[in-house]
Order: structure tokens, then sequence, then C-alpha cells
């Protein structure tokens, strides 16, 4: 695996990470960081172990074993709550937002603020309306507005400015543009690109290659559940990452040809597969 350039310490750093569900292995000594004012992109084929990591990282479920290292302190998460009091912040691709509600309640959901028993509203609308001139969003008509009433793209933004509410730190995007069109996308795109500028470390989980080149300044590869590489993305090519996600290799970066080959699906089942016709010959 290739280093990034070591220019600031990474705010996370994983170390060794493994998860198994039952007996199979889904993710295998995973090294990953996210650096603060800068985006980081998850990437990786379906069923490379991007949501189980990002789940473990969230505290959802707790890894097997390996480091979990914040701010320079090696720390446990094994539940929500503390990946929360660390400041990390998950905007899942299902977003989780009430269409009934509007959008002061629904960036408030669960952790409404509350005034002698009751509901603080002038005080959660106030915070509403500055997290949201804070991302210098503007599509929104009215804080008022009920969320069902939204565009996706609009809806994408409640979600991410929920994340950013709580003196977050580190924020997880899984696929935000997977559903938008191309001019929803690019407010999104800019949306997490301001993120990372206000000093946030931002985690982009993408199938998008061009989403991930536009604003993306580390690429992070995992292919059948091993980070083959962390980079720069200014070091990469397109080509590169495409070949790092489907084979876990591209020339010096990723994996060497005999550990690829080896974990290679078509392999790594198949007795009589390229890998022991290889050692045969
Ligand atoms: N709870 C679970 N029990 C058993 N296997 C699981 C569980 N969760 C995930 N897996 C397996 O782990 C592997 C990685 O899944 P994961 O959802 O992390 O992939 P992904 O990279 O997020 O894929 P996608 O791009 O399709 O969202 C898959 O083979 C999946 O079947
Ligand atoms: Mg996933």
């Amino acid at each position: 695996m290739s280093a990034p350039t070591a220019d600031v310490p990474a705010l996370l750093s994983l170390r060794g990470v493994n998860k198994s569900f039952g007996a199979v292995h889904v993710l295998q000594d995973v090294d990953f960081d996210a650096h603060a004012g800068q985006v980081t992109a998850l990437v990786g084929d379906n069923g490379a172990g991007k949501s189980t990591l990002i789940k473990g990282i969230a505290g959802i479920y707790g890894f097997d074993h390996g480091g979990y290292v914040f701010d320079g302190e090696h720390v446990t998460v094994s539940n929500p709550k503390q990946a929360n009091a660390l400041g990390i912040e998950v905007v899942y691709q299902d977003l989780a937002l009430c269409d009934n509600l509007d959008i002061v309640h629904n960036l408030f959901l669960g952790r409404e603020v509350t005034k002698a028993g009751r509901l603080d509203e002038a005080t959660m609308e106030r915070r509403a309306k500055e997290t949201l001139a804070g991302l210098s969003v503007r599509t929104v008509k009215s804080i008022r507005q009920q969320v069902a009433s939204l565009s996706g793209g609009q809806r994408q933004t409640v979600a991410i400015a929920r994340s950013v509410l709580w003196n977050s730190k580190v924020v997880i995007l899984d696929e935000p543009t997977a559903a938008l069109g191309v001019a929803q996308t690019e407010q999104v795109l800019k949306l997490v690109r301001r993120l990372a500028d206000n000093g946030l470390a931002v985690v982009l989980i993408s199938h998008n290659l061009n989403d991930v080149f536009e604003v993306a300044d580390r690429i992070s590869v995992l292919y059948l559940g091993r980070c083959v590489a962390q980079v720069v993305a200014s070091d990469v090519t397109r080509n590169q990452v495409v070949e790092l996600i489907t084979s876990g290799r591209s020339g010096d970066l990723g994996l060497g040809a005999a550990a690829a080959l080896a974990a290679s699906p078509d392999t790594a089942t198949d007795p009589t597969g390229p890998l022991n016709a290889v050692e045969a010959s």
C-alpha cells in the first residue's frame, strides 16, 4: 500500500482493523486515514466493505481487532454514542429524514433543544439558520418547510447540515449524490467541499469517479475487504483508480501480483484458477 504524503497528521486513523460476520472475513487488516480540512474518498466495488468500514468507525459494530486512533489518542468505539462524543457523524444513504416534519425539527431530530420541559423553538430555529448560512445553503426557501416538499438535493443538504450541528469533526457521507441529477449533484459536491474547507475531515463514499476527482484530496481504495491504496488524488489517474477498484492493483500501487491473484474471487475459490496455473508452470 502506498502512503499519502504526510503533510497533515490524520485526525482519524484505523490500523489493521478486521471484521468478520460468522465465517465471512469482511475487513482484513484495513488501514484508513481521514484528515481534517480534507475530503477523503472511500471507493471500492459493491461488497468491497465500505459500509462495513464506516459502520465500524461509527460504532454500529465494533471491529474484531485493530487500532482506532482519534486525534492522536487510542480510543475504543463500540457504540454510536462513543463515536458521536468524538464528533463523528454519518449521513447514511437513506438519510432517515421525517417527511412530515419541517427542516428545523429534522435538524434536531432526537436531539431537540428544550427549555423548561418544552421544545425551545426559537433556539433551534436560530441555530438552524446559522448552520445553513454557515454552509452557504441558499436554495431552501423556508426552514419551516416540510421535508416532504424538498428536492432530493435539498434533502441531502438537510441531512448533511444535521450532521454538522453537533460540533462535528468527522462527517462521513455514504453515496450523497447517488440519486441526484447533474445540477443537484453539483450543489451537494460544493457543500461537501465547504465542509472540508470549514475544517472538517470529510469521508465521501462514492461509486462515481467524476465526483471523486472533483472534490477529493485523497482516495482510499478497498478491494475485497482490504485497503489496497491510500493515495493523494492528484497523484493518480482515473484509470489507476479503476484498476485498483477492479483488480486490487495498478502498476506499483496496490497488492502485489500474487496477492491480487490470490484475493481474486475467480481464484480464491477455484482450485484450478490462474494462481495454481502460475505456480504449476
Ligand atoms: N451483517 C452482515 N452479515 C454478513 N455479511 C455481511 C454483513 N454486512 C455485510 N456483509 C458482507 O460484507 C461484504 C461487504 O459489504 P459492504 O456492505 O460493507 O460492502 P460495500 O462496499 O458497502 O458495498 P456497496 O458498494 O454495494 O454498498 C459483503 O460481502 C456483504 O455481503
Ligand atoms: Mg455500501
